[in-house]
């Protein structure tokens, strides 16, 4: 009921003037197919900020349901609101650092734009950094006061343990809830920290916290996290595969760049798929030059969808963009595979095993398919 009563009717903004200058708050919700949700989350906003100099900007990812519409709609009689429209790019992390960067006020609030997180605390958020305890206020679900029950299941109750004692093993500071998506800082900071962030994947707080110049205080506000009543949750498996990259990529301090250690896997995926269809094709009769072809062609189609769902996510192609994508791919590395077979079938004729010089060749043809990939296929 009480939750109900948070998707009330359309109310009318209270007519303000537009003060002179910029505001104190800069509420970023970064959103992905939230159409639905952005009305209420306004209004939300508006009984919980009243009274405080505040305005919110969506970063939208040009979603299909017309996300960025529903802003506009909004944004057309209510001057607290903003909409930045990002085309061809995803990424709730690169989402929430374009929003902030596009503000001017003092502080900076980060939250989903799915009503999940009670936006009731941004009050106690914003006065904790106003009082400069802390650098960070996060809204944790992990503190005395706090609530997790919104998570789906127990499985994303297990996953989010993990995660959470993976973070801490690295964190500088204490953080109860690592993972939330809901906090604030004063907009210098985050500016200071943006050109070291890593931007990788949903954690934007822990690429804040592992990059910042300075050592963070932060302050746990305990709020409830709720269950999502319109459209779904974007987290999946590549993006917990992100989290562990954008983790090792701070382990390293920037070192490894997590787009080449996720390439490196995929050309690993690649090398293992080469070599099964090879020692399937060559053990059921067919020559090795026509049987490393085909492991070769069948590992292209698979790292050529990896790579489009996992080291290029950010620039995703699809549609025909996608088909003109896969066309050249095909081209282009074809020319490293002939070079590629030619490899293997030299080791081979040289005394290798089968094994190896199927590997060498596929090694040579990974290492091509990176530099087109990088620059003509998944180019920014
Ligand atoms: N612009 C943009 N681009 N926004 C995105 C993208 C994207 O690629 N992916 C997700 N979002 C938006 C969603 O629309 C939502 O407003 C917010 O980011 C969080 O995404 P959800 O898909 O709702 O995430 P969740 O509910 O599974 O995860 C939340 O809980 C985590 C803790 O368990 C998020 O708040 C996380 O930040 C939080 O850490
Ligand atoms: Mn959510």
């Amino acid at each position: 009921l009480v939750i109900r009563d948070r998707i009330s009717q359309t109310i009318d903004f209270p007519a303000e003037d537009r003060p002179a200058g910029s505001p104190d708050i800069t509420v970023v919700v970064p959103c992905y197919c939230e159409a639905a949700n952005v009305r209420p989350l306004v209004e939300a906003l508006t009984r919980a900020l009243a009274g405080r100099d505040w305005e919110v900007v969506f970063v939208d990812d040009n979603s299909p349901d017309g996300t960025i519409e529903a802003v506009r709609e909004v944004a057309r009689s209510n001057w607290r609101v903003r909409g930045i429209s990002r085309i061809g790019r995803r990424g709730l992390s690169t989402a929430v650092i374009e929003g902030a960067l596009s503000s001017s006020a003092t502080y900076i609030a980060v939250m989903d734009g799915d009503l999940q997180h009670d936006e009731t605390r941004l009050g106690i958020m914003l006065d904790a950094l106003a009082s400069g305890r802390c650098d960070i206020a996060i809204g944790s679900r992990h503190v005395e006061g706090g609530d997790n029950s919104g998570l789906a299941n127990a499985w994303r109750h297990a996953l989010s343990n993990g995660g959470i004692t993976l973070a801490q093993m690295i964190l500088p500071v204490r953080v109860g809830d690592p993972m939330s998506g809901f906090f604030a800082l004063r907009r210098d900071l985050f500016v200071r920290t943006a050109p070291r962030l890593s931007g990788a994947g949903f954690k934007i707080l822990m690429d804040l916290i592992l990059s910042a110049p300075i050592k963070v205080r932060v302050e746990e506000i305990p709020c409830t996290f709720k269950p999502r009543l319109a459209g779904e949750s974007k987290l999946d498996v590549l993006v917990m595969l992100q989290f562990l990259g954008l983790m090792l990529d701070k382990l390293f301090h920037g070192w490894l760049p997590i787009r080449f250690l996720v390439f490196a896997f995929v050309g690993l995926v690649g090398v293992i798929v080469n070599i099964a269809i090879m020692n399937v094709l060559r053990l059921s009769g067919v020559d090795f030059p026509i049987a490393q072809t085909g492991g070769t062609f069948v590992a292209m189609l698979v790292n050529f969808w990896l790579d489009n769902t996992l080291t290029y996510r950010d620039r995703r192609l699809k549609g025909t963009r996608l088909y003109g994508g896969l066309f050249l791919f095909l081209v282009v590395c074809s020319a490293g595979a002939w070079a590629n077979i030619g490899i293997a079938q030299l080791f081979h004729d040289d005394g290798q095993t089968f094994d190896k010089a199927s590997a060498t060749g596929a090694v040579i043809g990974v290492v091509w398919n990176y530099a087109v990939s990088s620059t003509l296929i998944w180019r920014r």
